[in-house]
């Protein structure tokens, strides 16, 4: 009832990403405190709102933040505004990240597109009582990350020169950032790159049969020996290295993803 427009596509913006929001033309703020039952992030660099706007002549629904397993939210609770978006007629969404990089190749600020993932999370958001009318009791993940969405992806990144990795994504419960055999163990297992969130929130979107295209920036790169440490800090202001990319990118995928 705030706009008139009626986004296909969303856009979840994760630590340190939100300034794609910012970009949208004729855009309305909703902070997420306004919304029903909507949950609230407490993580800094997470701004906590929907904006819904156009890029260019694409309506796309924003979030500015989201929140997360080890903030002490249910699995179904972290994918709540998922709902909502496939409430509001969205049928494509792009779910974007910072993660820390396992693959030797990812250097500090790479992007990443997901080909897939492995939920480490030892929850599912799925659990309970299955409500049909959202999607089937069962619903199959073989093709979680739309391979046509992928390709869009590579090409846009390809005409931008932007670097641009395909990999597997592991969702942690987190907040602790993994220890060195923790990542020795993630990399024996298949795992490129890893993370605290996007799993539960693409496990709903397929559920509900929406289209997912998911894209990481590298924040840091695990920490295989031991020797460096990892921080929130670092991690918001690699952040800051990928928002140029990420952001278009993003904006240049996006009325291939309508
Ligand atoms: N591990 C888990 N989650 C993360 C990391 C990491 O190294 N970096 C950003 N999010």
């Amino acid at each position: 009832g705030k706009t008139r427009l009626r986004p296909r596509v969303a856009v979840v913006l994760g630590s340190g990403l939100g300034d794609f929001a910012d970009g949208l033309q004729g855009a309305v703020r909703i902070p997420y405190a306004k919304i029903p039952y909507f949950p609230r992030s407490s993580v800094v660099g997470h701004a906590g709102r929907l904006v819904v706007g156009r890029s260019g002549d694409v309506p796309v629904a924003a979030m500015q933040g989201r929140v997360h397993f080890y903030e002490g939210y249910s699995a179904r609770e972290v994918v709540f505004p998922v709902r909502v978006l496939a409430r509001m007629g969205v049928r494509a969404i792009v779910f974007t990240n910072a993660a820390g990089g396992i693959h030797l190749d990812y250097g500090q600020g790479a992007l990443v597109v997901l080909r897939d993932h492995i939920n480490m999370q030892g929850t599912n958001p799925l659990i309970g009582a299955n409500d049909e009318r959202f999607g089937p009791r069962f619903p199959d993940m073989s093709q979680a990350y739309s391979e046509s969405f992928r390709a869009i992806a590579s090409d846009e990144a390809k005409a931008l020169a932007i670097e641009m990795h395909e990999g597997v994504y592991a969702a942690v419960p987190g907040p602790s950032y993994e220890t060195p055999a923790e990542i020795g163990y993630l990399r024996a297992i298949g795992v490129d790159l890893v993370g605290m969130s996007t799993v539960p929130e693409v496990t709903v979107a397929r559920h509900g049969g929406m289209r997912v295209l998911g894209i990481s920036g590298i924040s840091n790169k695990a920490n295989l020996d031991g020797d460096t440490l990892t921080t929130h800090e670092e991690v918001l202001k690699a952040g800051k290295q990928i928002v140029p990319k990420l952001t278009t990118l993003v904006r240049g995928v996006l009325a291939g993803l309508v």
